[in-house]
């Protein structure tokens, strides 16, 4: 069975949410408002599926020229550890090329992830924390 990876797909929010609960990514899922809009003022979305399903996806923004930030990478809980979650991300630094440099915060379970498929850890990062 292929998996299929595409950035031309908009997965509807019953999708996300639904796959953000399996691979228990921390997003506001009780609010589909939110999350609404935190997809219609993403640029760049990379989902994976297989037989229609969606069991994968790579949420980012990017000016596709200088800086791309990956804000929500998930796989469905039981298709973790196949090595959908390196492909999300290397299909992402593909399409946004080599002007741009991909960047993320990793939740505290996936803090040992990145490293594994070749990505450098900052320590010159700052942030300005959101409230709610
Ligand atoms: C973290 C996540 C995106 C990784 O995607 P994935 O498809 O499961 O991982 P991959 O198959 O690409 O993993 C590549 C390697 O990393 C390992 N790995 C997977 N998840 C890991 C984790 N949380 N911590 C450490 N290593 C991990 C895999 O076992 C694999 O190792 P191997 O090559 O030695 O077999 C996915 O497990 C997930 O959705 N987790 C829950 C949500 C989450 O934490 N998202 C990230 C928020 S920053």
């Amino acid at each position: 069975m292929e998996i299929i990876y595409t950035d031309q797909d908009r997965p509807t929010i019953e999708e996300i949410i639904d796959l953000y609960l399996s691979a228990g990514l921390k997003r506001p899922v009780d609010d589909s408002t939110r999350i609404e809009r935190m997809y219609a003022n993403s640029n760049l979305i990379l989902t994976a599926r297989l037989n229609g399903q969606l069991i994968g996806i790579a949420r980012s923004l990017t000016d596709f020229g200088f800086c791309c930030y990956l804000s929500d990478l998930a796989v469905r809980k039981e298709f973790q550890s196949c090595g959908i979650g390196k492909q999300l991300v290397a299909k992402t630094k593909e399409i946004v090329g080599n002007q741009c440099m991909v960047l993320l915060l990793a939740a505290a379970n996936a803090i040992e992830y990145y490293p594994k498929i070749g990505m450098d850890k900052v320590d010159n990062g700052f942030i300005i924390k959101r409230s709610i």
